[in-house]
C-alpha cells in the first residue's frame, strides 16, 4: 500500500484524489495540502488525510510515500525540488515546469536523490490513445504520415486566483492544453525536427490561447496539433486524434463536457482501409486517471523503473511546445535540436 500526499486541492487535485481513494486498490491518500483552507479541509474531510496548511510542515510529518504536486504550473519546480530533497517519491502534474531550465532543476533534484518521479501526462495512458499508438508501433497499417491532434475547450473558470489568465504562471492554452498532444505525438515519432505554429495573443486568457502547430519529421512525417482553451462557454471539450498511414487512415473523435468530468463516453475509433472497408473498434473504458495511478503505483510497489511518462519525456515535451510558441511570436519556423 502506497501512501499519497495531494499538494493542491483543486480541479485537478481533486480528481486525483477521487482516483486514489476509489479505483486504486493499493494507494491511499493520507495528507493534502493547499494554503486556502477550506478547500485543503473540505478535500481532507472527504479523504479522512490530514489537512497542512503548510507544504514545508506536510513534508516534515506526512505520513506518504509520494507527493502528488497538483499546484498551478509556475509552483511545481519548487515543490517537486522540495519534495526530492524530502526522499519522497513524486508525481507531478504537466506541465512540468514553465521553462526547459526548470524542469531540468527538477530532473537533477530527482537523480540526485534516487526517488521515482512521473509527469501527468494522461494521454499515454488513455485506452484509444495507447491503442492507436500500439497500431502504428506494430506498423499494422503500414509507415504512418500524418498525425493530427485537437485538443478544444472552454476558459477553466475554476482556477484558483485565475493563476491561469497570467502568462507567467500558467504559460497559456498554447502550453497547458497543447502539451498533452505534442506528448504523444512525441510518444510516438521522437521529437520533431523543426516546428512551425500560428496562434494570436489573447491577454483576456493568458497568453497564446489557441495554437495550431505543424510539426515535421524526418522521411516527410508530419504532425498537425489544434489545441486551446480560447472556445466560448458551453464549447464542449474537443478530443479528435486521426492518424493517415500508409495503408489505412485511424480516426477518434470525442465531444465530451466542460473538460474531464464525461471523458468516461466511449466513442468508437473507427479504421477507413484502401479497400473501401469501415471498421469500428470501442477501446476498452478504463479511466486513464486510474490507468496512470496504478501504472506509477504498481511501479513503486515493485521497484520498478518509471518508463512513461518520466520527468524526461515532460522536459521535452515542455522543450517542444516552448518552440512552438517562439515559432508563434516570431512568424518563423524553429528548428528542434
Ligand atoms: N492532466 C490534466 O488533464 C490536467 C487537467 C487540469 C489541470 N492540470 C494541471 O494541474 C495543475 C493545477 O490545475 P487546476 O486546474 O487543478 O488548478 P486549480 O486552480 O483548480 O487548483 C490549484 C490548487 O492549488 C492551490 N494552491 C495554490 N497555491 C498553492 C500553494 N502555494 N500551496 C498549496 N496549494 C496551493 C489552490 O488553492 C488550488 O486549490 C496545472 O499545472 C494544470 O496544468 C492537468
Amino acid at each position: 500500500m502506497k501512501k499519497v500526499a495531494i499538494v493542491g486541492a483543486g480541479y485537478i487535485g481533486r480528481l486525483h484524489a477521487d482516483i486514489l481513494c476509489n479505483k486504486i486498490e493499493n494507494a491511499c491518500v493520507t495528507s493534502i495540502m493547499d494554503n486556502v483552507e477550506k478547500k485543503g479541509r473540505d478535500l481532507a474531510d472527504k479523504t479522512g488525510a490530514v489537512y497542512y496548511k503548510d507544504f514545508d510542515t506536510m513534508l516534515l510529518k506526512a505520513d506518504a510515500d509520494v507527493i502528488a504536486v497538483c499546484t498551478p504550473t509556475f509552483l511545481h519546480t519548487e515543490m517537486v525540488i522540495k519534495a526530492a530533497g524530502a526522499k519522497k517519491n513524486i508525481f507531478c502534474e504537466k506541465p512540468l515546469a514553465l521553462s526547459v531550465e526548470d524542469a531540468e532543476k527538477m530532473i537533477t533534484a530527482v537523480r540526485k536523490n534516487k526517488v521515482h518521479a512521473m509527469a501527468g501526462h494522461v494521454l499515454r495512458f488513455w485506452p484509444v490513445y495507447v491503442k492507436v499508438k500500439e497500431i502504428i508501433d506494430r506498423k499494422e497499417l503500414g509507415k504512418p504520415h500524418h498525425i493530427y491532434c485537437e485538443r478544444l475547450v472552454a476558459f477553466p473558470d475554476w482556477a484558483e486566483s485565475g493563476w491561469n489568465k497570467e502568462e507567467d504562471l500558467g504559460g497559456g492554452g498554447a502550453l497547458d492544453v497543447q502539451i498533452h498532444d505534442i506528448d504523444y505525438i512525441i510518444s510516438i515519432l521522437g521529437k520533431p525536427d523543426f516546428i512551425n505554429s500560428q496562434d494570436t495573443y489573447n491577454s483576456v486568457y493568458g497568453g497564446w490561447a489557441h495554437m495550431v502547430t505543424n510539426m515535421g519529421f524526418s522521411d516527410g512525417i508530419s504532425g498537425c496539433v489544434q489545441a486551446g482553451w480560447g472556445l466560448p462557454p458551453g464549447f464542449p471539450f474537443t478530443n479528435v486524434l486521426r492518424v493517415v498511414c500508409e495503408n489505412g487512415t485511424i480516426e477518434w473523435i470525442l465531444r465530451a463536457g466542460k473538460l474531464l468530468e464525461k471523458r468516461g463516453l466511449n466513442s468508437p475509433m473507427v479504421i477507413y482501409k484502401p479497400d473501401g472497408t469501415i471498421s469500428k473498434e470501442t477501446p476498452d473504458d478504463t479511466d486513464a486517471f486510474r490507468n496512470q495511478w496504478k501504472y506509477f503505483i504498481d511501479c513503486l510497489e515493485s521497484e520498478s523503473k518509471i518508463k512513461n511518462a518520466t520527468f524526461e519525456d515532460g522536459r521535452n515535451a515542455l522543450e517542444v511546445v516552448l518552440a512552438a510558441i517562439k515559432s508563434a511570436k516570431k512568424g518563423k519556423t524553429v528548428k528542434i535540436q
